[in-house]
């Protein structure tokens, strides 16, 4: 099968890629140059695990194309994937301009019967909306579908979630489209990959819902783990026993510095104006986002008492991207917190093993280091800001001669407080005494 997939950000060109590796003859366009002359000589321009091989695999067999002709590569295709970015409006509301260009303009080359796969996370009614669009500019006689198919994947982690996913939402009206989708996942079937299936609205539905219960389980167990700071609880214990209740489970219950990326905060404040459109007022989402926003503050509040005031203190941050294994900064904490510090007086030294160039575009102040031991000389106090495999195993008794302070953050709580203190740091970390 011919398929386009149009956007090569996160979703775009890891869904191209593993869809080319399920066998399929797949163009990934997007309408940024450079991008796709840097994948067509072979160089992934972002950060992922696993993708850069996967990519070069496929180009090699002759499957995975890129191309920036998005009406050449609509024709050549039955199905069209839309990963285009819906990035936050100022009123919190999802922007759709990416998703109407892009409809307008596959509609506009659509010479055939075509499946339109919204694969972006748009608003319920979006896939609805882009009917009419593409109904309004496509040629009388020229047949088409929409189907919604929201994706779940995680960067860091994104090629292993597509090939293996917990499920494939598909929403579709037309028995047509949906077979010729669920055609397309059917070597996920021989993992047993549930797929759900239903109208386009509740597709769009399920992912706002999913981001929103996801983060809720963060901003709650982050309350939880203030809470155990006043009160002389553990939250690791505490989550640990909470999360065995088979109702709850464990996943998502590990306190730190709150959560970001670009899509949990976007998502909920856009769900939030969905209900606000509708005259629903979605309190939930709004209080995992203040206390999102207040987990951070409390960051900075601690480093301040730990210090003794920002004001010419040298913090060296580990970490920058939103979460570990990825390059993304978009919202990340880390980010927010080294802004603040800079704003306070603080000299900021970072290291990151993978979003130091994305960082150094929004925050070029901060000194950049090559290894965690560099980040860390001089400093007044060390955060660890993303838990990033090589922040698990710091050799602190090496580490402490080197430090202007022996002065400890673990927003993420990787280490275990009585060891690090029996080496004479002080050591403040997340909801544990
Ligand atoms: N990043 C994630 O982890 C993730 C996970 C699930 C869902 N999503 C959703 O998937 C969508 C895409 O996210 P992303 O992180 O990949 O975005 P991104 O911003 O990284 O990439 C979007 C790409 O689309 C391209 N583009 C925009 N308009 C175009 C057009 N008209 N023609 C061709 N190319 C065009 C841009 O140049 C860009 O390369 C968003 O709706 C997002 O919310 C993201």
């Amino acid at each position: 099968m011919n398929i386009c997939v149009i956007g090569t950000g996160y979703v775009g060109l890891v869904a191209g890629t593993c869809l080319a590796d399920f066998g399929m003859n797949v163009i990934c366009v997007d309408r940024d140059e450079s991008k796709i002359e840097s994948l067509k000589a072979g160089r992934v321009p972002i950060y992922e695990i696993g993708l850069s091989e996967l990519v070069r695999r496929n180009m090699d067999l002759g499957r995975l194309h890129f191309s920036t002709d998005l009406a050449g590569a609509v024709k050549r295709s039955l199905v069209i994937f839309v990963g285009v970015g819906t990035p936050e409006d100022d009123d919190g509301s999802a922007n759709l301009t990416q998703v109407r260009e892009a409809s307008q303009a596959i509609a506009a080359a659509m010479d055939d019967y075509k499946v339109i796969v919204i694969k972006s996370t748009v608003p319920v009614g979006t896939s609805r909306e882009i009917e009419k669009l593409v109904r309004d500019t496509c040629r009388d006689n020229v047949d088409f579908d929409i189907v919604s198919n929201p994706e779940f994947l995680r960067e860091g982690a994104a090629v292993n979630d597509f090939l293996r996913p917990d499920r494939v939402v598909i929403g579709a009206n037309s028995e047509r489209a949906l077979a010729i989708v669920k055609d397309i996942y059917r070597p996920l079937y021989l993992l047993e990959t549930p797929v759900v299936v239903t109208s386009n609205e509740s597709a769009e539905m399920i992912k706002y819902a999913s981001n929103t219960m996801l983060a809720l389980k963060v901003s709650f167990v982050n309350e939880i783990a203030n809470i155990c700071e006043q009160v002389g609880a553990d939250v690791y214990d505490v989550a640990v026993g909470v999360g065995m209740d088979k109702r709850i489970g464990p996943k998502f219950l590990h306190p730190g510095p709150g959560f970001g990326g670009s899509c949990f905060p976007k998502d909920i404040r856009s769900l939030v104006s969905t209900a606000e459109q509708n005259g629903h007022d979605f309190k939930i989402g709004k209080a995992v986002l203040a206390v999102n926003e207040c987990q951070k503050e409390i960051v900075l509040e601690k480093s301040r008492k730990l210090l003794d005031g920002l004001s010419d203190k040298v913090v060296c941050l580990l970490g920058l991207s939103f979460k570990p294994g990825t390059d993304d900064i978009r919202e990340a904490p880390a980010m927010y917190v080294a802004r603040r510090l800079l704003e306070e007086g603080a000299a900021v030294q970072a290291y990151d093993p993978a979003a130091m160039d994305e960082a150094r575009k929004e925050l070029p102040d901060i000194r950049y280091c090559d290894s965690y031991e560099l980040a860390a000389a001089g400093a007044d106090l060390v955060i660890i800001a993303t838990e990033w495999n090589e922040f698990r195993d710091i050799d602190f008794e090496r580490l402490k001669p080197k430090l202007r302070q022996p002065k400890i953050f673990d927003t993420r709580n990787i280490y275990s407080p009585a060891q690090i203190r029996k080496l004479g740091y002080t050591y403040l970390c997340t909801g544990r005494p």
